[in-house]
């Protein structure tokens, strides 16, 4: 599939993650388990959702910088990025993010950026490609499929307070 006209897709750079960052601020909210656990039991946690998101990305470019594929505008700013990990012993690739910025979206980009990661994952060896979405993330549920992407598995995700302790001052909970 052609990446929209005006954007191209290029390898991750060092230098993009504070701007992989903010677009995951900017997207994930409605589709953050990290958001759901700051709504159930605000304040509870040192940091933000946005905080352990965004320390996410940063690990995913760090683990396997290679796995990350930016997309770029005409300028040069990013407008979306997919982050993935290989597994030579299983060969199942994961697909552990993925996001456009508001302003670029229903494009095509995530479509394409889907398209070249599992490109890649392809061509190191991976035999099965993995996603996950929330049941509630709409565009997910239509998105992978259209990506040749099957259901195999729904799974539940509980929490438990453990302790009634609040966080040390300037830990507080400022999620959005
Ligand atoms: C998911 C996301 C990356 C899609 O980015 P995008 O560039 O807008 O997606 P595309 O333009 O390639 O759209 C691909 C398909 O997704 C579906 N889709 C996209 N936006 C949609 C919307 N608002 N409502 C319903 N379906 C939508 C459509 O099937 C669309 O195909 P079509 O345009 O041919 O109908 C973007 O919405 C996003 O960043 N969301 C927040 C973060 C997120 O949910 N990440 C995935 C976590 S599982």
């Amino acid at each position: 599939m052609p990446v929209p006209s005006g954007y191209r897709i290029r390898p991750f750079e060092p230098g993009d993650v504070p701007a992989l960052q903010a677009i995951t601020v900017e997207t994930f909210a409605p589709v953050s388990i990290d958001k759901a656990i700051d709504d159930e039991f605000p304040g509870a946690l040192p940091g933000s959702w946005a905080d352990r998101k965004t320390q996410a990305i940063a690990d995913d470019c760090r683990i396997e910088p290679t796995g990350v594929l930016v997309v770029v505008d005409a300028e040069g700013a990013v407008a979306g990025y997919v982050t993935s990990r290989t597994n030579p012993a299983t060969r199942i690739g994961w697909i552990a993010n993925l996001a456009v910025g508001r302003s670029h979206r229903r494009l095509g980009l995530g479509r394409a950026l889907l398209e070249a990661c599992k490109e890649r994952l392809r061509a190191r060896g991976m035999v099965i490609a993995k996603i996950e979405t929330l049941e509630h993330n709409e565009i997910g549920r239509t998105l992978y499929p259209s990506l040749g992407f099957r259901e195999i598995a729904r799974q539940v995700h509980y929490i438990a307070r453990l302790t009634d302790e609040a966080p040390q001052d300037g830990e507080g909970n400022d999620a959005c």
